[in-house]
C-alpha cells in the first residue's frame, strides 16, 4: 500500500498550515503511524519565513516543535508527490484547484471534511486576530489530525 503523504495547504503557511502539520505530526508519532507530511501555502508572501511566534508558541504549548518549519509556496510536483492535499478554508482549495496541473493524482480537500459534523466548515484565519485564536486554530487541526490518523491507521 502507498505510504500516505499529507499536504497542508493555506495561505500565507505561517499560521493555519504549519500548525495542522506539527499537530499531524503528534498525533501520528503516538499512533505510531508512518506518514509523511508537510504544509506550504498558496501564497508566496512569507517563503522562507518561519510560522508566526504564536503558532509556535501554541504548537509548543501542545508538546509540538514547529519552530524550525520554513515557509513554502504550493507548486506543481505537489499534485503528484502527495496522496493528499487539505484545504484550511473555500478561498484556499478554490486557489489549490486553479493551479492544479494536468496529471494530479492528489485527493483534494478540505481539511475539515475529515472530522464528523465539520464537513465543509473552513479554519478560521488568526493572522489578524488576538493570541486565543491559535488555540482555537490548534484544536480544529487537531480534531482533523486526530481523525486522519485514526482512518489512515484503519486502512
Ligand atoms: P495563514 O495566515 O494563511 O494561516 O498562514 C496568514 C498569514 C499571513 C497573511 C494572511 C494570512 N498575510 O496576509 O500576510
Amino acid at each position: 500500500m502507498t505510504k500516505p503523504s499529507l499536504l497542508f495547504v493555506c495561505l500565507g503557511n505561517i499560521c493555519r498550515s504549519p500548525l495542522a502539520e506539527g499537530a499531524f505530526r503528534g498525533a501520528a508519532k503516538a499512533a505510531g503511524l508512518d506518514a509523511d507530511c508537510d504544509s506550504c501555502g498558496t501564497a508566496a508572501y512569507h517563503v522562507g519565513n518561519p510560522p508566526d511566534p504564536r503558532s509556535i508558541e501554541t504548537a509548543a504549548r501542545h508538546g509540538v516543535d514547529i519552530g524550525s518549519l520554513q515557509a513554502r509556496q504550493l507548486c506543481a510536483d505537489d499534485f503528484k508527490r502527495f496522496t493528499q492535499i487539505f484545504a484550511m478554508d473555500h478561498q484556499n482549495l478554490a486557489n489549490i484547484e486553479a493551479v492544479k496541473p494536468e496529471g494530479a493524482t492528489a485527493e483534494i480537500s478540505l481539511l475539515m471534511d475529515a472530522v464528523e459534523g465539520r464537513e465543509g466548515a473552513a479554519i478560521a484565519d488568526p493572522y489578524y486576530d488576538g493570541e486565543e485564536h491559535f488555540q482555537f486554530t490548534w484544536d480544529d487541526v487537531s480534531a482533523a489530525a486526530e481523525a486522519l490518523v485514526i482512518k489512515l491507521k484503519s486502512r
